[in-house]
Order: C-alpha cells, then sequence, then structure tokens
C-alpha cells in the first residue's frame, strides 16, 4: 500500500501532490478533484490577482473536505501579497519556487501556515530546513516550467535527503506508479506530479492545450529561456521556434508580472494564450515525458491508475527478489 504523507499538521492518504501550474491550469476545479482522491491539490496563483486568488481558494474549499496548497513563484512581482492572501484564507500550506524567499518564513510563522520550498539543490535544502520549511520539493530536470537544475531528480534526491531531515517530495518526470514506487524507494516521502493531470478532465485549461500533450512526440520537449531568468522546459511549437529564431515577438501593454524582466517577451501572455487553446502562438509549458501520456482522463482514474500501478510493481518487485 502506498504510504501516507505526512507534514506539518499534514496527514494525506497518499503521498502525491498535484503540481502548481500557473497560469490557470491548477485552478480550484483540478486541486478539489486531487483532493478528493486523497492526494494534495495545488492551486497555481502565479498570475492571478489577488481577489481571483481568494475565490479559487473559496470555490475549492466548497468542492473538497481535503488537503489544499497553493503554489506562488518568488519571481512574481505580486508574489507577497499572493502568499499572504493565501495564508489569510487559511490555505494548508505555501509552496514557492523559481527563487527563494526568506520572507516566507517568517509571514508563515505569523500566519500559522506551513512552508514548503521548491529545490534543485542540497545547499538551498538545507537553507529552507534551517529557516522553517515544513518539507522541500526537490524538483529535477524532467519538470515542466521554470527549471533550477540540468540533473535528473533521481540524481538530486539522494543529494537532498542526506542534506535534511524535513519530509523531502520529488518532482519532475513522475507519470506512473512504478516512478513512484522509484522514488519512495530511494527514500522520498511523497512526489510531486503536474503534467499527468494536465491531461485530466477536471483541468481547466482548453482541451487543445491538452491534445497538445497528446500529440507532441517524444523530441518536441524544448527549453527556452524565460524573461524571468531560467530556463522553462514546454513543447515545442510556431512560438518556441521563433524564440530560438531569435524573431521579435510583440507585446500587449506591459502588466508588471515579474519582479525582474528580461523584456524578451511577455510570459503572462505567452501563457494565457496557451492555456486559452492558441497552443501555436503560446507558450505551453510542460514536463519533459508528456509523450507518456495517452488519454484525457478523470482525476479519479489517473489516481486508480497511479496505485494500481504501483502496487503491481511492487509485487513484481518482492516476487523477484
Ligand atoms: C503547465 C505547467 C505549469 C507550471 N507552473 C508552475 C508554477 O506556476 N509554479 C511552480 O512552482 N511550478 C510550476 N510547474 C512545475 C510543476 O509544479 C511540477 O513541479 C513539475 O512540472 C513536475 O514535473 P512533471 O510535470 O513532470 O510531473 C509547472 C508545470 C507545468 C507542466
Amino acid at each position: 500500500m502506498l504510504p501516507e504523507l505526512k507534514f506539518a499538521h499534514i496527514k494525506a492518504k497518499l503521498p502525491i501532490i498535484q503540481g502548481g501550474m500557473a497560469v490557470r491550469v491548477a485552478t480550484c476545479r483540478l486541486a478539489a478533484a486531487v483532493a478528493n482522491e486523497g492526494a494534495i491539490g495545488v492551486i497555481a496563483g502565479t498570475g492571478l490577482s489577488v481577489q481571483r486568488l481568494r475565490e479559487e481558494i473559496q470555490r475549492a474549499r466548497k468542492m473538497t473536505s481535503g488537503y489544499l496548497g497553493v503554489n506562488v513563484l518568488f519571481a512574481a512581482s505580486q508574489f507577497a501579497q499572493l502568499v499572504k492572501t493565501a495564508m489569510v484564507e487559511k490555505i494548508d500550506f505555501i509552496v514557492s519556487g523559481a527563487g527563494f524567499s526568506r520572507d516566507i518564513f517568517a509571514w508563515g510563522k505569523e500566519l500559522n501556515v506551513p512552508v514548503l520550498s521548491m529545490v534543485a539543490s542540497a545547499r538551498v535544502a538545507r537553507l529552507a530546513e534551517k529557516l522553517g520549511a515544513a518539507a522541500v520539493v526537490v524538483e529535477g530536470k524532467e519538470a515542466g516550467g521554470h527549471l533550477g537544475t540540468d540533473r535528473s531528480v533521481f540524481e538530486l534526491l539522494p543529494e537532498v535527503l542526506e542534506a535534511v531531515e524535513i519530509p523531502v517530495i520529488a518532482a519532475g518526470g513522475i507519470m506512473n506508479g512504478e516512478d513512484i514506487a522509484k522514488a519512495l524507494g530511494m527514500g522520498a516521502n511523497g512526489v510531486q506530479m503536474a503534467t499527468r493531470f494536465v491531461a485530466s478532465e477536471e483541468c481547466e485549461a482548453n482541451v487543445k492545450f491538452k491534445e497538445k500533450y497528446l500529440h507532441s512526440m517524444p523530441e518536441d520537449s524544448v527549453l527556452i529561456d524565460s524573461p524571468v531568468g531560467l530556463p522553462g522546459r514546454a513543447i515545442r511549437n510556431q512560438f518556441t521556434e521563433r524564440l530560438k529564431n531569435g524573431e521579435r515577438l510583440e507585446t500587449r501593454e506591459c502588466r508588471n508580472c515579474l519582479k525582474n524582466c528580461s523584456h524578451r517577451f511577455c510570459i503572462l501572455d505567452a501563457l494565457e494564450k496557451a492555456v486559452d487553446g492558441d497552443v501555436e502562438n503560446g507558450l505551453v509549458f510542460s514536463g519533459e515525458f508528456f509523450h507518456r501520456i495517452k488519454e484525457i482522463l478523470p482525476v479519479r482514474k489517473i489516481i486508480e491508475q497511479l496505485v494500481s500501478e504501483y502496487e503491481q510493481y511492487r509485487c513484481k518487485r518482492s516476487g523477484t527478489q
């Protein structure tokens, strides 16, 4: 049986966190569906207004009594306002990545909300633990969106486990029950999965966004230079080709969504376009292994599959030992 995932006051039946996905890919509907299955749902706060994030949390609470977190990228200019809003709304925990905030730990203590840090090295994991993180999510190069490393999660995991005593959650390229067994077998307390949950019925991204995952080829996983100042993993399309060719990309009026922006292109525009269905002119963030997904399923089915694949793999392993 899959073990529970425990950190701070949280005791989830399944050791699976659904990764935050901005902009508007991981909304209340997806997060609540995941939480209803005994795993942990996460609403992506980045790119939302404070009011919209508040509504997302309140709606999610009406849809589930399970555990819910909010993810906000440190790079977002609204970082502090969004994090504090989620904390005031009594979200179960906050998870933050793409840069490192020290302040968030003080806000978490003051408002009594656990904080998880996304890390890509043992050094940053140690720092997060020292500052009071309830757990760390170690994310490898297989992950979708902004990346802090070019190393595999399975290479980083032992180093992070060695460095900290708080729970460690593995993220990046975890697609099935066998991957979960592998991560837990190495000592991880849980996994964070995002790409697999995009191709779910409850994900509110336009169906063309989900179909892009289903119909692209393995070699279409590409890295772009994000205006955030980090590489980002996405699916090749006309937009990524134009970036690669150094073309000038028009931007609508700047909404100052980032603390520091290279202004190479507008990431908010590009992500919004894609999630609304313009998957050639927008930016389709995705983990490396989207091509392993064969169909769009309800979250319940995805989780059932993960659990049964995990059990089967464990049985097979114990039979051969
Ligand atoms: C479409 C998309 C958007 C993402 N947006 C965010 C985000 O806003 N904040 C964040 O910390 N991580 C973000 N990620 C990373 C995921 O939360 C997760 O850690 C990672 O993708 C895990 O790898 P997997 O997708 O292979 O499961 C995003 C990933 C995807 C696929």
